[in-house]
């Protein structure tokens, strides 16, 4: 019996070709393909620059340097995420305040971040939780109100689209992540778009240990090798060889995308009338588009653990996406919070599943999973 993932790449002959012809080339990392990796990045999100790191988390760590965190300011965010959001502020000295989800979204619920903001707030970082596209209309608002910088954590929305806009216009940094459960890969990385000269070049700085070669920016210049570190930057940079992966999975990203579509479309036809479990949101804008990177469910009548552990035995893996941050020892024990101070977070997180999804599934796969799930209920899913 074949094992259905919950997610997983597809890296075809192209995409290997394309490292290979990288390995004999000339260049292995700082090379001709980074910017070319950005520039399309950047066309596709509608944005003037692309910054890109060797991972989602080092591209969420410059965005929140950029943006100016630094010891003790708050950055806002949602307790249900991966860690490597509120960890970005955190590296920085930055102070994590979480606010609840909205249930209707999963994301954070954007009508109490106004109740969270203080005068050491600096940042909002939003979350489109499994790729959900969420309304950035009324953040931007808040956020120009209080003079705050907007860090979007689209690393589970790339292709996502809301009335009418990509994802990665509308916050002053988006990020991207690569990692092979992504979109598309290129192993690990991550990427930073945005319209800001500012940013993109404190982005740059960052990335490369802090140092710089620009002669408007040098405090002095004592030849063609000189080069000055001016902030405390990272090794975080891309190499060429995981911007061929990009470039060449970046080709196939509208069919990925479609794919994830069809197959959730597939999976709500049948679960959206099942007792027991929730399908999950929809954007409700015209001209929108949900990326589906995971599609979570609600077990609301059914036993979680018990769902997926009969899953597995029948070859079918899922995973819960997250535990709430803010129960995570490290959170607690250095930042004092607790558990029950986000109730609809942790109901979320009590009654998750991520189902399978990822564009290499076959209609037979789909109706393995979807057959699997009726049985196990008691329902009839044909
Ligand atoms: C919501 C979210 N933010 C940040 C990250 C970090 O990205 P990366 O794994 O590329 O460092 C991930 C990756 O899993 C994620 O899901």
């Amino acid at each position: 019996m074949k094992t259905i993932p919950y997610g997983s790449q597809w890296v075809d002959d192209n995409d290997i070709n394309a490292v290979c012809a990288v390995l004999k080339g000339d260049w292995l990392t700082q090379g001709p393909l980074i910017e070319q990796f950005e520039d399309k990045i950047a066309k596709y999100a509608g944005t003037r620059y692309a910054v890109a790191f060797n991972s989602g988390t080092s591209a969420l760590h410059g965005a929140m340097f950029a943006a100016g965190v630094s010891s003790g300011d708050e950055v806002i965010t949602t307790p249900i995420s991966f860690v490597a959001t509120p960890n970005s502020a955190v590296y920085l000295g930055g102070i994590p305040v979480f606010v609840d989800i909205d249930p209707a979204t999963y994301c954070i619920n954007t009508q109490l971040i106004e109740h969270a903001i203080t005068d050491r707030t600096k940042v909002i970082a939003p979350v489109d939780m499994a790729g959900y596209p969420m309304d950035m209309r009324e953040i931007r608002d808040i956020a120009d109100r209080h003079d705050l910088v907007i860090v979007e954590d689209a690393a589970h929305a790339l292709g996502g689209r809301r009335y009418g806009m990509s994802v990665g216009k509308e916050a002053d940094m988006t990020m991207f992540s690569f990692h092979p459960v992504k979109h598309i890969t290129t192993g690990e990385g991550g990427i930073i778009v945005t319209d800001s000269d500012e940013y993109t070049e404190r982005l740059r700085l960052l990335r490369s240990h802090g140092t710089t070669k620009d002669p408007k920016k040098l405090t002095r210049n004592e030849g063609s090798w000189y080069y000055e570190m001016q902030e405390l930057g990272y090794n975080y940079r891309i190499t060429d060889i995981q911007c061929a992966l990009g470039i060449s999975q970046f080709s196939k990203l509208e069919g990925f995308i479609t794919r994830r579509n069809e197959i959730a479309d597939a999976y709500d036809q049948v679960f959206q009338d099942l007792p027991g479990i929730i399908i999950p949101p929809r954007p409700r804008w015209p001209d929108s588009r949900h990326a589906f990177h995971i599609y979570p469910i609600q077990c609301t009548g059914c036993d979680r653990k018990g769902m997926m552990s009969k899953l597995k035995e029948q070859g079918i893996l899922t995973q819960v996406h997250y535990i709430p941050i803010h129960q995570q020892p490290y959170y607690q024990n250095h930042f004092g919070f607790r558990e029950g101070q986000f109730p609809h977070a942790e109901n979320y997180y009590h009654h998750e599943l991520s189902l399978p999804i990822f564009p290499r599934m076959d209609d037979e796969d789909v109706n393995r999973v979807i057959s699997a799930i009726c049985k196990i209920l008691g329902v009839d899913g044909s």
